[in-house]
């Protein structure tokens, strides 16, 4: 594995604050601290969550990932000056994230207003091995004779979700004038929440501690000689009770935090370095290509793929911005199955298993919420938290003039969500052959999902419809016959259907049920120009030049220029509709349709949303326009690490990162899975001239590289592929050359592994 890339911010800039704060936040998928500055910013937002700890601050809130108390903020006072980059000089700035090893340092010298000299060099980063610990280290260097140096660092309760507070204390205490410890109990009295921690410095320094107004610190001084450095290491350990109060849990916590203590920043990292290893060796995408950025933005986003994804809690999934922010309330979409699933089923797919656990432990709300509208089987949550009840808020923006609020209607009718689920659970069924899954976790999974179609259907003149619908694009509301959810609700019910089949049970009708929608559900055809319609009115709606809103996708400015209501009535599209339908089920439209829908479609979209523009590319990858795909990709690495500079400030967008990998694999690689055979069809962008990745396949472990003319597998064990859709069976290591006729495997094969 060539070394892994960082992430450099070279320049102090408060406009950049919670962009940064987000994309170099650290996380072990329990965890995740947001990248705020030790010191204090009033336009900063500190951020601290642990994974399935949601909670609701009161009537007409929603239930959120509750922001804990604070453990990164430091007060720094250097000879009676407080330290903040905005006084004083700053002479130098330097802040990087390793994405190796996970350790974010910062290298600042900064001239004082008095005019003396200091260099402050902090890190910090949260284990990837014990998933509570979080550890900081500061040292401060005077360089212009002595310097009493004065740090407060603790725990501050006075953190909350942008003023809504989530926790009570319970109790403060310093144990043995070294460990801080904070007791809180979330409002509605079902979490306990412990914070642990304490704080190494040196046997000189003078310590005191206070606790006032929700903030339990130690106070630590030292005067310093020039060129000498004052220390301050810092081990935490933050734990939850996520299933009822516990008061043991306390106790417990601060057995952590002492071994923590014991072990101290270096040993700690070490061993998390160890465990990131082991996991970036079965996971990593290697480009060899002569732009920096591309081998960049993948290792940012398999970096943070691995900090928002909760593998050790299968009631827990990942929320739309990870653990790195307030977005979307901390709550689960649609993005998890269908954006960030597939990167898991193909390098761990015993995490995908746990994310799909995670909508089956779920279905008893999905049941009630199906039964609550009228329905049948399981209507998962559109936004989901931790009960597995529907969590979307009821109203999003307020017009400020009126007082009105605007609906969120994507609760009441984006139901494509529930086939997105059952199209995962095939998935993973086809990659891993997991047959005791299949068996109760996917067949549950799969009937009752297609129950929920079953009975949401309409009967018009003797044909099936699905009406008042919200397709992925969300900017058309309340439509009939949506390609996307008919197709995808079609291809859920004739998944049950041969789940029930092969399960061989008895038919209590759902067979019958089944075949008499998958014979009469309206499925929109192309028509003669092969154009979809993304529903039954939407070729009937006018047109308007979107040139201004597409120069600034993502920031939704079309809707300062007309309501959600008239865009409603014109052909504009927030995201990837159709197109999503010709990614999602590719076996079922030839070629020329493809490329017909990309090109009616795509200058109608303004790609309002993170989910949009990757699948586009991947789209275009298959129809072999390798610049278009290539452009594409760019742009959705461009969500979050691109030069805007407000755009992820509550969070990464997590479906963005999810779909760097997808567009890589499944666009440039090629790779593919139709009705359950594994295609590969390289074609690398022009500057690529290698990418290698490793790819998990029925059980055995592929190791893939390609150039623009070779194509090499290396196998654990006999599997059998498609390339050029002939199956071809590889064992070892196979070598294939592109020749004027395809791909041709080569003639002497060595079967070394
Ligand atoms: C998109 C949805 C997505 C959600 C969370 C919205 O803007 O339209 O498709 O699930 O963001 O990422």
């Amino acid at each position: 594995m060539n070394p892994l890339t960082t992430l450099v911010e070279a320049r102090f800039d408060p406009h950049y604050h919670n962009k940064y704060a987000t994309l170099m936040a650290a996380g072990n998928g329990a965890l995740g601290v947001r990248a705020t500055h030790d010191e204090a910013y009033a336009t900063q937002t500190r951020g601290m969550y642990l994974a399935g700890l949601y909670h609701r601050a009161g009537e007409g809130e929603t239930t959120e990932l509750v922001n804990l108390p604070d453990l990164v903020g430091m007060e720094i006072e250097l000879n009676g000056e407080i330290f903040s980059l905005l006084s004083g000089e700053l002479l130098r700035y330097h802040r990087e994230l390793c994405f190796a090893s996970g350790e974010l340092t910062r290298v600042v010298d900064w001239r004082s207003a008095q005019g003396l000299r200091f260099t402050i060099t902090s890190s910090r980063f949260v284990s990837a091995q014990r998933l509570g610990a979080f550890c900081s280290r500061i040292a401060i260097t005077p360089h212009d004779g002595s310097a009493t140096i004065r740090v407060a660092t603790g725990i501050d309760a006075t953190q909350t979700n942008s003023g809504r507070q989530h926790l009570a204390e319970r109790e403060l205490r310093v144990f043995d004038n070294r460990y801080l410890q904070g007791r809180y109990r979330t409002l509605d009295n079902h979490s306990d929440v412990t914070l642990c921690c304490a704080c190494q410095v040196s046997p000189q320094a003078q310590v005191s501690f206070s606790a006032k107004n929700r903030r339990l610190l130690q106070h630590t001084q030292q005067t310093i000689a020039a060129g000498e450095s004052f220390t301050l290491e810092k081990c935490a350990w933050v734990s939850a009770t996520l299933d009822g109060p516990d008061d043991n849990a306390a106790a417990q916590s601060l057995i952590r935090l002492r071994e923590c203590a014991v072990a101290g920043y270096d040993a700690l990292l070490a061993e998390s370095l160890q465990t990131r290893r082991a996991w970036w060796q079965g996971a990593r995408v290697e480009v060899e290509s002569d732009r920096e950025q591309d081998q960049q933005a993948l290792d940012f986003a398999l970096y943070h793929l691995h900090a928002m994804t909760p593998r050790h809690d299968e009631r827990s999934s990942i929320a739309a911005k990870g653990l790195t922010g307030e977005g979307y309330k901390g709550h689960v979409f649609w993005d998890t199955e269908v954006f960030l699933l597939p990167f898991h089923l193909h390098t761990a797919p015993g995490v995908a298993r746990q994310l799909l656990r995670y909508r089956w432990l779920n279905l008893a709300g999905a049941h009630r919420k199906a039964a609550r509208c009228g329905w049948q089987g399981a209507l998962f949550p559109w936004e989901s938290a931790r009960s597995g009840d529907e969590e979307t808020p009821e109203f999003a923006a307020i017009n400020i003039r009126t007082g009105l609020r605007q609906k969120v209607a994507s609760a009441e009718a984006e139901h494509h969500l529930v086939a997105d689920i059952a199209w995962a659970v095939a998935a993973y069924g086809q990659a891993t052959g997991d047959g005791a899954f299949m068996a109760q976790e996917g067949r549950e999974l799969l009937e009752e999902t297609a129950r929920f179609w079953l009975s949401r259907t309409q009967t018009v003149n003797g044909r099936l419809e699905l009406h008042d619908v919200i397709g992925p694009d969300e900017y058309t509301e309340h439509i009939n016959n949506n390609a996307y959810t008919s197709y995808l609700a079609h291809y859920n019910v004739a998944l049950a259907l041969d789940a029930r089949r092969r399960s061989g049970g008895p038919d209590d009708g759902f067979i019958t049920q089944c075949e008499d929608f998958l014979a009469r559900l309206f499925l929109p055809m192309p028509r003669q120009d092969r154009v979809i319609a993304q529903d039954d009115t939407f070729f009937s709606k006018p047109t308007i030049d979107l040139t201004r809103y597409r120069a600034q996708a993502g920031s939704q400015s079309v809707l300062l220029d007309y309501s959600r209501a008239e865009v409603n009535e014109m052909q504009i599209l927030k995201q990837a509709d159709v197109v999503m339908l010709l990614y999602m089920l590719p076996w079922r439209f030839d070629s020329a349709t493809v490329a017909a829908n990309l090109d009616y479609y795509e200058p109608r979209t303004i790609h309002d949303s993170s989910l949009s523009k990757a699948i586009h590319g991947i789209v275009a990858a298959r129809c072999g326009r390798n610049d278009e795909a290539y452009r594409f990709w760019r742009a959705g690495c461009d969500i979050d690490l691109g030069d805007a500079p407000h755009s992820s400030d509550d969070g990464i967008h997590a479906a963005a990162a999810g779909a760097i990998w997808l567009g890589a694999v499944q666009g440039f690689a090629g790779i593919r899975i139709e009705k359950g055979e594994l295609h590969v069809t390289p074609s690398l962008p022009q500057h690529w001239t290698r990418l290698t990745f490793p790819f998990c396949w029925r059980g055995c472990q592929l190791n893939i590289a390609m150039t623009h003319d070779t194509l090499t597998l290396i196998t654990d064990r006999a599997v059998t592929l498609f390339i050029d859709a002939a199956a071809v069976e590889i064992d070892g290591r196979t070598v294939f050359h592109l020749t004027d006729h395809g791909w041709r495997k080569e003639a002497i094969c060595n079967p070394t592994r």
